[in-house]
């Protein structure tokens, strides 16, 4: 013998990968004889079906159903133009006012653009009316909805770009108003947007309001349109609609704004937009009085310095596919278990009747 002692030898039949595999299955099996279907069984099984398929229909449904979220950041981008939206109708004549841009960069009036003014009436007409009166009440009812909404309107396919209709013609009655409009490119910082009394002439570094009448300035105006940047969906702009007419003569309006610039990645578009908040006051200038400063609307402005992002939130397929996993096994465990307490209870208490009528019987 080569090497001595005894050699143990497997003398049972080798395994294959498959039949090893098979060893590890976790799944109890009973033979089809003793398994006996029962009514409780069969009802739980329905049951269980249809609350799996009702668990999956709301597990799509709230994975479908993105959530929004807002996120704050700096905002890195304050060299990019800021473009503002301007329609306002002030009620004199464009001859004697005119609109200009003042911002800490000391730029020149033209710089920012062109604005175009058209002579109109303060009155509007029915269609014009209309149109004002719904654009009033949809903003006003956003700006209170807003918040509760806003899940509802960023995700919105609606956008509105309406442009307050051309007044119609009033049989030569003369223009006692001005339609200003148009788009300008501001520079995130602080700037005042102004309509004053007198035509403006620029002059390097800085402009004046050739102004023909001091007095008597009637500033009531209307604001069709002011908003920032590209329009988008979910941006709710507060001084749409806003209409102030004026009590008195020679009234200053100042609206202070905040634009927040806002980026919105929701139902796969892109827009870099801004929102803005407005805080106003109006108080008469009478120098007399010691009320000084320039009648006019001024929209001073500033950019926040912070940016929000506003993007969707969804599940991935491999979470929602691990809830779908979930709500299959749990409900059949569950059922299982209910099943089986069910039945023993049934057991219980016909087994208890058998007795009862056995006795009753002998
Ligand atoms: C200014 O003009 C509006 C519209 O024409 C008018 O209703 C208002 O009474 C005027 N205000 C003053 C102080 O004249």
């Amino acid at each position: 013998m080569a090497s001595g002692g005894p050699q143990l030898r497997f003398r049972g039949k080798t395994k294959t990968p498959v039949e090893r595999v098979a060893q590890l299955d976790a799944f109890p099996k009973l033979r089809e004889a003793s398994v006996k279907p029962s009514a409780v069984g069969g009802f739980m099984s329905v049951a269980s079906v249809v609350l799996i398929l009702w668990l999956f229909y709301s597990e799509f449904a709230f994975f479908w159903d993105s959530k929004l979220s807002f996120q704050l950041s700096p905002d890195e981008l304050m060299d990019e133009k800021m473009p503002v939206n301007l329609d306002v109708t002030v009620a004199m004549p464009c001859r004697s006012i005119g609109a200009d841009v003042v911002d800490s960069t000391g730029q020149g009036v033209t710089s920012f653009g062109q604005l175009e003014y058209q002579d109109t009436w303060f009155e509007l007409d029915a269609g014009q009316r209309d149109f004002f009166s719904s654009l009033k009440y949809v903003n006003e009812y956003l700006r209170e909805e807003a918040h509760a909404l806003q899940q509802v309107l960023w995700k919105a396919a609606l956008s509105r770009t309406y442009d307050l209709p051309e007044a119609t013609d009033r049989g030569g009655r003369p223009f006692d108003a001005c339609r200003i409009r148009g788009s300008l490119e501001l520079t995130k910082v602080a700037g005042n947007l102004h309509v004053a009394a007198g035509q403006t002439l620029p002059l390097p570094g800085g402009h004046v309001h050739l102004a023909t009448m001091r007095h008597n300035l009637n500033f009531s105006h209307r604001v069709t349109r002011f908003s920032f940047g590209p329009p988008d969906h979910g941006v709710v702009h507060p001084l749409e609609g806003d209409e102030k007419v004026a009590q008195q003569e020679d009234m200053q309006y100042q609206y202070f704004i905040t634009v927040v610039p806002t980026e919105v990645r929701v139902r796969g578009r892109h827009v870099q937009t801004y929102q803005y908040s407005v805080r106003e006051v109006a108080r008469v200038i009478s120098h007399d009085k010691g009320s000084h400063g320039t009648p006019g609307v001024y929209f001073k402005y500033d950019s926040s310095a912070l940016r929000v992002s506003i993007s969707e939130e969804r599940d991935s397929w491999i979470q929602l596919l691990a809830k779908l996993c979930s709500v299959v096994g749990g409900v059949f465990a569950t059922s299982a278990v209910i099943s089986q307490k069910l039945q023993a209870l049934i057991a219980l208490f016909s087994g208890k009747q058998n007795n009862y009528q056995k006795m009753t019987n002998s």
